[in-house]
């Protein structure tokens, strides 16, 4: 299925929104007109989520912790009393994790691929199970070009890679069962943009890398199990 021209007028859930990327997803769709769930850890420390709410009084602000099975679970129950349907579920929520051969501990690895991987599969697997998810409904992997075999040309950052390259094996298969239920699973790969993540040595701003990812799902690209940048193209696996 093809990206379905101008996002306006949807029900979106961007997890983990409080801050970079999943921010500025959460901005710019409302800025176009659509109703958005956000998700952040810790609401009280969420101020500029709390700060968009004041000039979006109907953005919805919601905690999640998506390594935590009883929050996914709770979360997913309330999502049902609050959209009647998610149109675009943005996987955004992310850790970075840089440690090198001889420094990389098992815990480190561990904490990376529950956040990266195992979060974004249980989440959609919690709002599918919500009965959410439904014929046109569109999840969003936010993954990285650090996940890609071809790609990998300078070694190390062995638990970031590894829990990217799982949540495309992740979303790949996602797209094969979802697609007879008209649900398209994507990967989308932001660039490297100045966040808390990058410590904001990135080359490009959140503005730039979300306007352009925003751009490629109102595109007429296929979606289905492809892996797009910011600038609409392709990343080779
Ligand atoms: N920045 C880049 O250049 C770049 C490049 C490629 C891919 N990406 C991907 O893009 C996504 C967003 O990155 P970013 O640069 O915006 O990162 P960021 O500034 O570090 O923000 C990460 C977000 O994920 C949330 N998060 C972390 N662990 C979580 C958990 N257990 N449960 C729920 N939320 C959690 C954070 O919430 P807290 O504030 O509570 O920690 C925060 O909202 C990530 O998936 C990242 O891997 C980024």
């Amino acid at each position: 299925m093809a990206g379905k021209g101008s996002i306006a007028d949807k029900q979106i859930v961007v997890v983990g929104a409080n801050r970079g990327i999943g921010l500025e997803f959460a901005r710019q769709f409302l800025e176009k007109g659509n109703k958005v769930v956000a998700t952040a850890r810790d609401l009280s420390k969420a101020s500029q989520l709390t700060k968009l709410k004041e000039q979006h009084p109907g953005l919805e602000l919601t905690e999640l912790d998506v390594t935590s099975p009883e929050s996914r679970q709770e979360w997913a129950q309330s999502l049902r009393k609050k959209l009647k349907a998610v149109d675009y579920l943005i996987n955004n929520a992310g850790v970075a994790s840089w440690g090198g051969l001889g420094q990389l501990t098992e815990d480190e690895l561990l904490h990376c691929i529950r956040t990266n991987t195992v979060g974004p599969l249980m989440v959609t697997q919690e709002v599918l199970g919500a009965g959410l998810l439904k014929n046109g409904s569109v999840v969003a992997n936010l993954t990285s070009k650090m996940g890609s075999m071809s790609d990998n040309t300078s070694g190390g950052t062995y638990a970031y890679r590894a829990s990217k390259a799982a949540l495309n094996a992740v979303t790949k298969s996602l797209s094969i069962d979802l697609e007879d239920r008209g649900i398209t699973a994507v990967l989308l790969h932001p660039g490297w943009v100045k966040t808390d993540m990058t410590r904001h040595s990135g080359l490009i701003d959140a503005h730039t890398s979300v306007a352009g990812l925003i751009a490629v799902l109102e595109s007429s690209k296929p979606l289905v199990g492809r892996w797009y940048d910011y600038k609409h193209e392709e990343i080779p696996w």
